[in-house]
């Protein structure tokens, strides 16, 4: 069995009509795709867990059309915390960035984990927005992928990642960011980044005093191995040439920024390059499915060149760090 892949109008009609069922679909956002089910119905909330055989303890972003749905979903501590927000939200919404309040009582348990927060966001994506306008519930949708696996970023990814599993994928075209919304925890007048993302330190900044995470806070599905490919992947810190070089593979891949020397090209059995201008949005744009297609390739190893880590170059080599992790992990586990 695979999902249906509709587009437009007809996609967005049928994609309300199984979500009033109670059932999951996959919609596009300006991230990346995700997997959606009403919030407030425990049976489409256990369905995406399921579906993405995520563990019960991981909670899910409640997606709202507009951030005077708030109310419904979250609780504010104060009226200076309920200020903030609005200022963030007027900032930001909709757009990629996840903010994690007081959980209303109201909203299930299990979209939270247990957990007494919610994590809310207001997508930019068109087709995401009228599905919202045309349901009177939220939307709980994680990432469309298996546990553990990379982002899709396009309706083919959500195909080979959950087809088999979902009945219909909205097609929205490619993800506009092609990276997961920054997530942030909006405390005590404070700001504290949990996931970087498309939205930087430096734009929020202006929005109230960037702290570091506090211990108490964690995203419980920011395992250290996530977004993980099946073959091996090593971040390559110094000079491109010397790691492969030193690495003794003769097959292997490489994950570039920019476009690489041609003596570089011809050591390796396939190739993705980011952004051939050293572009940083553009390379996180094409990070996922880039990878993706080198975990396909006949290579058997994916040596990947490390990014300038400002502005959402401290997003990518978040990702790429677990990607690394995961896949060292992967490579223990079957030798036990
Ligand atoms: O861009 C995105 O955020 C995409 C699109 C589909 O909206 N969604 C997404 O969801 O990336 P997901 O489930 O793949 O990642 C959400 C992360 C998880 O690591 C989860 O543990 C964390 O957010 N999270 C959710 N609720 C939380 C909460 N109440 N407190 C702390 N972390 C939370
Ligand atoms: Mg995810």
């Amino acid at each position: 069995m695979s999902a249906r892949i509709v587009s437009g109008g007809e996609g967005v009609e049928e994609a309300v009509a199984i979500l009033r069922r109670g059932e999951v679909v996959a919609l596009p956002t300006e991230t990346v795709y995700g997997l959606a089910g009403d919030a407030f119905n425990h049976l489409a909330v256990a369905r995406i867990f399921e579906a993405k055989g995520r563990p019960l303890t991981d909670p899910l972003i409640v997606h709202l059309p507009e951030s005077g749905w708030l109310d419904r979903v979250a609780l504010f501590e104060s009226a200076s915390q309920r200020a903030q927000v609005d200022q963030i939200a007027a900032a930001f919404w909709p757009g990629p960035l996840t903010l994690i309040l007081k959980k209303h009582p109201d909203l299930p348990d299990l979209v939270t984990a247990g957990m007494q927060d919610v994590a809310v966001r207001v997508t930019a994506h068109p087709l995401f927005r009228e599905v919202l306008r045309q349901l009177n519930f939220p939307l709980a949708a994680p990432s469309a992928n298996r546990f553990g696996k990379i982002s899709p970023t396009s309706a083919e990814d959500v195909q080979n990642e959950l087809g088999s599993m979902i009945p219909l994928i909205l097609e929205g075209g490619p993800c506009e960011h092609g990276m997961e919304s920054t997530i942030v925890v909006v405390k005590g007048g404070n700001l504290e980044i949990l996931r970087p993302g498309p939205i930087t330190r430096e734009q929020l900044t202006e929005y109230g005093h960037v702290a570091p995470p506090s211990e108490a806070v964690k995203t419980p599905g920011s395992l250290p191995s996530h977004y993980a490919p099946k073959k091996e992947l090593q971040i390559i810190e110094s000079d491109i040439m010397d790691w492969i070089s030193a690495s003794g593979r003769k097959n292997a891949a490489l994950l570039a920024f920019r476009s690489p020397t041609p003596v570089v090209i011809e050591q390796c059995t396939a190739l993705e390059v980011l952004s051939c201008s050293g572009d940083l949005r553009e390379a996180a744009v094409h990070f996922y499915g880039a990878l993706r297609r080198l975990d396909q390739s006949q290579s058997d190893i994916i040596f990947a060149e490390a990014l300038p880590e400002v502005g959402i170059g401290v997003a990518i080599m978040d990702r790429m760090r677990r990607a690394s992790h995961g896949s060292r992990h992967a490579s223990f586990s079957s030798h036990e």
